[in-house]
C-alpha cells in the first residue's frame, strides 16, 4: 500500500477527520561540505527517503502530535508558547510552529501524524526532512501560502532557535528544491540555485558506519565559531569580508592573517571547498564523472585533515569504497562524526560493490553497516491520496 494511503488509515484510528498528507525528502550532500554557514557553495541531491505528515484542522488552538517512529504523543498549546518538547522529534515539529508564530503567522490547531524513513543520525537530513514536511501541513491546514525559499529559512531557523544546532541552510533548502535525477548547486549567500543533471548511468550510494552522530552538535557549533573567529580576524585586513566567502588562499596566507594554526586549518577548509564545488559544477555539466569523483576525494581528505570531522570509521568507509570497479568518488557527507559516506557508483557495479563494502567494513569494525541506494528526487509536496483497493465512487454516468 501507498505510503501516503497508509497514513491516511492509520490517521482515521486515532484523530476525526480528513487529512492531507505532505512529504519532505532527505537530503545527500555530494560536494560542498561546511560551507553554507560560511555563505559558500553547496550541491546536495534529495534522496527517496522521505518523512510524512498527515494532517487534519482542530476547532481549538492545540497542536496534537503522534510518531509512528517513535510510537510516541507530544502535545502543545499555541498559545501557551514557547512550548515544552520532552521527545527529541517533536522539538522539530512544535519549533517551525513556534517560529511560524513568532513571525506572525497565526497557526490553526491540528492533530497530526508522522512517520518517516530517513535514518535517523545518518547525516542524511531526517531533521530537515520532519521540519520542511511539518511546515507544509501547517502552512496548508492553516491556509497560509508561502514561498519555498520563505519556509527554508522558516524551518532553519526552528533548528538554531529551538533544537540549538547552529546549522546553515542546505538541507532544508534542498529538502524544498530538490528534483529529479539533478544535484541542487546552491550560492548559500544569494540563494541562486541551478539544478545540474547527474548522469544516468550513476547511482548514489550512501554507506552508514552506524556511528551515530547526534552528539556532534557541539562540535558542530564549535567549527562554526572557528570558520567566525578566522572571519572577524581576516575582515580586519581586508575590506569587504563578511564570510569565508569572500576570501582567498592567497589571504590565509599573508604574513599579517596571522590566524591561530587551527583556525588556520578550518578556513583552508572552507576556502578550498568553495572552489571545489565551483569546479564540480563544471565537470557535472561535461558529464565528466572521473573529475568530479577526483574533487570529492579532495574534499574528503580536506574534511578528514583541516576540518576535522571525520572519523576513523568514514575513513574506513571511504578507503574501502574508492578500490571498487565502477566507483567514481567517495566521501563522507554531512556533517561528519559519524553517518554516512556518499558514493558515486555506476550502475551495473552496484551489487558487487555493496557486498565488497558490507564484507571488509564489517571484517574490520565487527559493525553490519546499511547501504542504501536512491536516485535523486523530488522536492517537498503535498502527496495525492490514491486508494486503489477502494472502489471507485459511482459517476453519474455509470449509475
Ligand atoms: C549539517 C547541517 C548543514 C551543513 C552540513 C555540513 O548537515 O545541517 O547545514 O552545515 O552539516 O555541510
Amino acid at each position: 500500500m501507498d505510503r501516503a494511503v497508509e497514513l491516511k488509515k492509520a490517521f482515521a484510528g486515532i484523530y476525526p477527520g480528513e487529512p492531507r498528507v505532505f512529504r519532505a525528502p532527505g537530503r545527500v550532500n555530494l560536494i560542498g561540505e561546511h560551507t553554507d554557514y560560511n555563505d559558500g557553495f553547496v550541491m546536495p541531491c534529495a534522496i527517496a527517503a522521505s518523512t510524512w505528515v498527515a494532517i487534519a484542522p482542530r476547532p481549538d488552538r492545540r497542536l496534537v502530535a503522534y510518531s509512528q517512529d517513535f510510537s510516541a504523543h507530544a502535545e502543545i498549546d499555541l498559545d501557551d508558547p514557547p512550548p515544552g518538547a520532552e521527545h527529541h522529534w517533536s522539538r522539530y515539529v512544535f519549533g517551525v510552529a513556534w517560529v511560524l508564530e513568532s513571525a506572525g503567522h497565526r497557526l490553526r490547531g491540528a492533530n497530526l501524524l508522522i512517520k518517516g524513513d530517513v535514518p535517523i543520525g545518518a547525516g542524511l537530513s531526517s531533521s530537515a526532512a520532519l521540519e520542511v514536511a511539518t511546515g507544509c501541513a501547517l502552512l496548508a491546514a492553516s491556509e497560509i501560502r508561502m514561498g519555498r525559499v520563505e519556509l527554508a529559512k522558516f524551518c532553519q531557523r526552528a533548528e538554531n532557535q529551538f533544537v540549538g544546532t547552529r546549522c546553515g541552510i542546505m538541507d532544508q533548502f534542498v529538502s524544498c528544491f530538490g528534483a529529479v535525477d539533478s544535484a541542487l548547486m546552491l550560492d548559500c549567500r544569494t540563494l541562486e540555485h541551478q539544478l545540474v543533471r547527474i548522469p544516468p548511468n550513476v547511482t548514489l550510494a550512501m554507506c552508514n558506519t552506524m556511528v551515530k552522530h547526534e552528539l556532534a552538535s557541539g562540535e558542530y557549533n564549535k567549527r562554526r565559531e572557528e570558520c567566525e573567529r578566522g572571519t572577524r580576524t581576516l575582515a580586519k585586513k581586508k575590506d569587504g569580508v563578511r564570510a569565508l566567502r569572500d576570501v582567498t588562499l592567497e589571504d590565509l596566507t599573508r604574513p599579517e592573517a596571522d590566524l591561530p594554526e587551527v583556525v588556520y586549518r578550518r578556513c583552508r577548509h572552507v576556502v578550498s571547498e568553495n572552489a571545489r564545488v565551483a569546479q564540480a559544477v563544471e565537470a557535472l555539466h561535461k558529464g565528466d564523472l572521473a573529475r568530479f569523483g577526483a574533487l570529492m576525494g579532495e574534499s574528503h581528505a580536506s574534511l578528514r585533515d583541516d576540518y576535522e570531522v571525520s572519523c576513523s570509521e568514514l575513513d574506513l568507509m571511504v578507503d574501502l569504497a574508492r578500490q571498487l570497479p565502477g566507483v567514481y568518488g567517495a566521501r563522507m557527507t554531512g556533517g561528519g562524526f559519524g553517518g554516512c559516506t556518499i558514493n558515486l557508483v555506476r550502475n551495473d557495479c552496484v551489487e558487487k560493490f555493496k557486498e565488497a563494502v558490507s564484507r571488509g567494513y564489517a571484517a574490520a569494525t565487527g559493525k553490519v553497516p546499511e547501504i542504501y541506494t536512491s536516485t535523486a528526487g523530488e522536492g517537498a509536496g503535498e502527496v495525492s491520496i490514491v486508494d486503489r483497493a477502494e472502489p471507485a465512487p459511482a459517476t453519474s454516468e455509470a449509475a
